[in-house]
C-alpha cells in the first residue's frame, strides 16, 4: 500500500492490501460520520453498521494509513502501567474495569474476524511480563497480586519465560492474549462495512467540524457531511483544540524486525518492565523463517533526530537476546499518545455539543483500545447504558497515580524557547539534498526541505496548532510539532493532529 505517514514501511504495509476508497464528491448525509479509518474509526463504523445505523468514514489519507500501519500489533490486557498502579489511580473497580474491557477487545476482534470470515493471522497467545532487574522482580509480585485482583486470576509468575537463549528471569504469564496482521484486518473490516451500506472516502481532509442539531462535518474540498453525531478517531483529535492536548503526550516509538528461522523463538509475546519498556512478537515469514518484532527506544516526538542511535540499541539488545535472529528485513517508528493515567480517552468531547465523540490516548496498547472505543461509542451514539463509559470518559480528572504529568506540561511549555534559540543551521545553503533543517529568519523559524533534485521547500516553522516550532525527523522525513505531537510531511501537509491544517509556505518556497 501507498506510505501516507512517513518515509519507513511497516511489515503490514507489505502484507495487507488495503483497498482504495473513493472520493467524497457531493454533500451527504449519514446517522452518524466518523473521521479516520484508522483501528477505532473503522471498529466504531462496523459496530455501528450491525445495529443498522448508517455511517460515513473520511479519512485524508488511506484506510490505516496513520498510525494503525504503524503498530506492532499486540493484543492484550496486561497494560504499559501495571495493575497495582492503575488500582491506585482509578480504584479498585477502575482497574477490574481496565482488565475486563481489554480482555474483551481480544474477544471481540477474534469473534469478527471469525463472523466475517477475516482473515488477519489473528491467533491466541501467552503474554510474557519479566522484569530485567532485582528492583522489578517486586513489581511483577506486586503485579501478580493485583491481576488477581481485578479479575485476570489465571495470570501465573513463572520462572522464566520459554526462550532458549535467553533467561528472562522470573516473569509472569498472561493467557490468551492475542495478535493479528492490523491492515488485514482493516481490509477485512471496510469490506463488512461497505457491504451493511456503510460509505468510506479516503484523501477527504476535514477542516471543520460543528456539533448540534445535524452536525456538519466540511472537507478541504468543499463538500459537508451532515450527521446525527460525530466520531473524531484521529489519533490525536482535530476538534479539539487545548483540552485534551494537556492530558496526554506524544512519544515515538521504534521497531525492528529480523529474521529468524521458523519455530527458534516460542511464539508469544514479550514484554520488560523498564521505561521506555520492551515489546517483542512474532510473525510468520515463509515455511522456513519467521520475523521477530522488537519495540522500544520512544522518546518524546519532535525532542530527539537520534533514530540510528536507537536502532543501533534496540539491535544490540535484541540480538544479545535472541542469537539466532538475522538480517534485519524491516524498521519502522509509529507515534503513541500517552494519556496522563495509563488509559484511552473515549467519549464526549469535552466543551462541544453533546454529539461530538473522541477516541484518543491509546498509550501503547491501540489496538485493544480502539476495539474498546468501537463497543462504547456505539452505546453512547445509541443511548444504550455502558459501564465502561465513566472510566474512559475524556472529561475524567485524574485524582492519583504514578506518572509525572506536571512535568510533561512543564516539557511543553519549555518548547516555546525554541522561539529565542538559533536554527539548526544558519544557511538553507547547508542543507544537503534529502534533508531538512529549521533556520532562523528574523523573528520567526522556516522549516526548509531540500529534496533530492536540490529544490528548496520552505514554509513556516509554526505549527499551526498552537504555534510551538516543528523539528525535523530525518527518520520519516517528518515535521514534526514538540509540543502535542501534530505532524507535517515535506510539503507541509499536516498528517497527524492535532493540527488541522498544513504548514503555512513561506513567499519564496
Ligand atoms: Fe500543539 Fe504543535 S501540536 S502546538
Amino acid at each position: 500500500m501507498q506510505n501516507d505517514s512517513g518515509k519507513t514501511i511497516s511489515i503490514w504495509m507489505t502484507t495487507a492490501e488495503v483497498p482504495e476508497q473513493p472520493v467524497l464528491t457531493e454533500n451527504i448525509y449519514a446517522d452518524v460520520c466518523i473521521i479516520g479509518a484508522g483501528i477505532a474509526g473503522m471498529s466504531t463504523a462496523y459496530i455501528l453498521t450491525r445495529q443498522g445505523k448508517s455511517v460515513v468514514v473520511l479519512d485524508d489519507g488511506l484506510i490505516g494509513g496513520g498510525q494503525t500501519a504503524r503498530t506492532t500489533a499486540h493484543l492484550s490486557n496486561a497494560l504499559s502501567y501495571r495493575y497495582y498502579e492503575l488500582e491506585q489511580i482509578h480504584g479498585k473497580e477502575g482497574a477490574k474495569v481496565i482488565a475486563q474491557s481489554h480482555t474483551t477487545a481480544i474477544n471481540t476482534i477474534e469473534a469478527i474476524a471469525t463472523q466475517e470470515n477475516i482473515n488477519c493471522d489473528f491467533e491466541r497467545l501467552d503474554g510474557y511480563l519479566f522484569a530485567p532487574d532485582l528492583k522489578s522482580i517486586d513489581d511483577i509480585q506486586h503485579e501478580l497480586e493485583a491481576a488477581h485482583r481485578v479479575g485476570l486470576t489465571d495470570v501465573e509468575m513463572v520462572k522464566k519465560a520459554p526462550l532458549t537463549d535467553f533467561d528472562t528471569g522470573v516473569c509472569l504469564r498472561f493467557p490468551r492474549q492475542g495478535q493479528f496482521d492490523p491492515l488485514k484486518y482493516l481490509a477485512g473490516l471496510a469490506e463488512a462495512i461497505q457491504r451493511r451500506g456503510g460509505r468510506i472516502y479516503t484523501r477527504a481532509h476535514v477542516e471543520k467540524i460543528q456539533g448540534g442539531l445535524l452536525a456538519r462535518v466540511e472537507t478541504s474540498t468543499g463538500q459537508v457531511v451532515t450527521a446525527d453525531a460525530v466520531v473524531v478517531a484521529t489519533n490525536s483529535p482535530i476538534s479539539n483544540l487545548a483540552s485534551m492536548h494537556f492530558k496526554q503526550a506524544p512519544y515515538i516509538t521504534f521497531v525492528i524486525a529480523l529474521k529468524v528461522p521458523h519455530g527458534s523463538v516460542a511464539k508469544a509475546l514479550y514484554w520488560d518492565t523498564i521505561d521506555p519498556y520492551h515489546y517483542v512478537r512474532l510473525q510468520k515469514l515463509d515455511d522456513e523463517y519467521d520475523l521477530l518484532i522488537v519495540g522500544g527506544e520512544d522518546h518524546k516526538t519532535g525532542q530527539a533526530d537520534d533514530a540510528n542511535a536507537r536502532y543501533a540499541r534496540l539491535q544490540t539488545w535484541t540480538r544479545e537476546r535472541f542469537p539466532m535472529a538475522q538480517e534485519l528485513l524491516f524498521h519502522w517508528s509509529g507515534q503513541v499518545m500517552n494519556s496522563d493515567d495509563g488509559i484511552a480517552y473515549i467519549g464526549k468531547n469535552p466543551f462541544d455539543e453533546d454529539n461530538v465523540y473522541i477516541v484518543t490516548g491509546d498509550t501503547g496498547i491501540g489496538m485493544t483500545h480502539g476495539t474498546i472505543a468501537g463497543i462504547l461509542l456505539t452505546d453512547l451514539i445509541l443511548e444504550r447504558k455502558n459501564t465502561w463509559a465513566e472510566l474512559y470518559d475524556p472529561s475524567r480528572v485524574r485524582v492519583g497515580g504514578v506518572s509525572d504529568f506536571i512535568s510533561e506540561n512543564v516539557n511543553v511549555a519549555t518548547q516555546y524557547l525554541d522561539w529565542l534559540t538559533p536554527g539548526d543551521v544558519d544557511s538553507v545553503e547547508k542543507i544537503a539534498p534529502g534533508k531538512g533543517a529549521v533556520i532562523r529568519n528574523g523573528l520567526t523559524k522556516i522549516a526548509a526541505y531540500r529534496d533530492e533534485k536540490g529544490t528548496l521547500h520552505q514554509h513556516s516553522a509554526i505549527c499551526t496548532h498552537l504555534n510551538c516550532i516543528v523539528a525535523w525527523n530525518s527518520l520519516e522525513n517528518t515535521w514534526d510539532c514538540p509540543c502535542h505531537g501534530s505532524r507535517f510531511d515535506t510539503q507541509g501537509k499536516v498528517i497527524n493532529g492535532p493540527a488541522i491544517n498544513g504548514l503555512t509556505p513561506t513567499v519564496d518556497s
